[in-house]
């Protein structure tokens, strides 16, 4: 069952491409980079704090949890994004890395334990 639900995914994300294209939400690298980090720096100054005060009221853990991991992996996104942008002239092929557990994402090797949630290299993986 999880592959009808990878490939239904996998559609859903040629469909919102499509949508995306149609809106003119696709422009230069360097217009999609600074638009990419407004957002990620959208999401951890405003949108997750603001979340894991309400999650942290409700007294919901796995909620504030979910949030802490996430607003942590926005900030190392922005700071990515802003990297690239900073060296578009001088890009070199990277290899990134995703935690399994929390999303924290990282360049060139999974380090030994994830700075966000502790998990081990193993939970990483290789982005394609
Ligand atoms: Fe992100
Ligand atoms: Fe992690």
């Amino acid at each position: 069952m999880a592959k009808l639900f990878r490939a239904a995914a996998e559609a859903e994300t040629v469909h919102a491409h499509a949508h995306l294209r149609a809106l003119g939400g696709i422009r230069s690298t360097a217009e999609n980079l600074k638009e990419a980090i407004a957002g990620e720096t959208h999401e951890f100054k405003n949108m997750y704090p603001a979340m894991i005060e309400e999650a942290a009221a409700e007294g919901n853990k796995a909620a504030e949890r979910s949030f802490r991991y996430a607003n942590e992996v926005e900030k190392v996104h922005a700071e990515l994004y802003q990297k690239a942008l900073d060296n578009l002239d001088s890009l070199e092929e990277t290899d990134y890395y995703v935690c399994s557990v929390c999303g924290y994402t990282c360049e060139n090797e999974a380090p030994e334990k994830c700075p966000v949630c502790g998990a081990k290299a193993g939970a990483f993986n290789k982005v394609d």
